[in-house]
């Protein structure tokens, strides 16, 4: 069997939680679609193609056959039957995570009940990091390079130089 899995999210920026979540997932799948939501309601910091060229970057040691990344507009579940998805893979960091992923799993089950949605429990080691703390840390100058993937905190740097403060990352 191939057990596909979509691990959607804005990935603003991909971070050190987002790739254990990706090494996690693949004990449990055995081809993983990182998805870059291109309409999140979210104003990003970096551009969809940003985003999916960091992922990239970051994924680069995995397994083609494996992991791939892509980005998508739209519904998650129209994506996830386009991809042939069983599941649909989130991580869950705290309490705080629960509504808000219970919310959206339950309208996706409406949408497309015969897609599962799949929670991990993120890894303690990542679990008070997220991309909104990572991107006002790397505003203010802070070393995030132990929340992020090395192309991550170039691309940080990059994008904070060019907003004028560059000195400081
Ligand atoms: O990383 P995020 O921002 O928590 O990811 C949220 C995301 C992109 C998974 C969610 O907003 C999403 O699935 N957007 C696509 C539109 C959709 O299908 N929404 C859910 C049902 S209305």
């Amino acid at each position: 069997m191939n057990r596909r899995a979509i691990y959607p999210g804005s990935f603003d920026p991909p971070t050190m939680g987002h790739l254990s979540l990706i090494t996690r997932g693949l004990f449990l799948f055995d081809k993983i679609v990182v998805a870059v939501a291109k309409n999140s309601a979210k104003a990003p910091l970096f551009s969809a193609e940003e985003r999916v060229e960091m992922l990239r970057a970051s994924l680069s040691d995995c397994d083609p056959a494996r992991v791939e990344v892509d980005s998508f507009e739209g519904l998650l579940v129209n994506y996830a039957r386009q991809k042939n998805a069983a599941a649909i893979l989130r991580g869950m960091r705290a309490t705080a995570d629960f509504e808000y992923e219970f919310q959206m799993a339950m309208v996706n089950r409406h949408l497309e009940p015969d897609i599962q949605s799949v929670f991990l429990m993120t890894d303690y080691r990542w679990l008070y990091i997220s991309s909104t703390i990572v991107k006002e840390a790397a505003s203010f100058g802070a070393d995030v390079s132990q929340m992020v993937p090395p192309p991550v905190v170039e691309r940080l740097k990059e994008k904070f130089a060019a907003q004028g403060c560059a000195q400081r990352v």
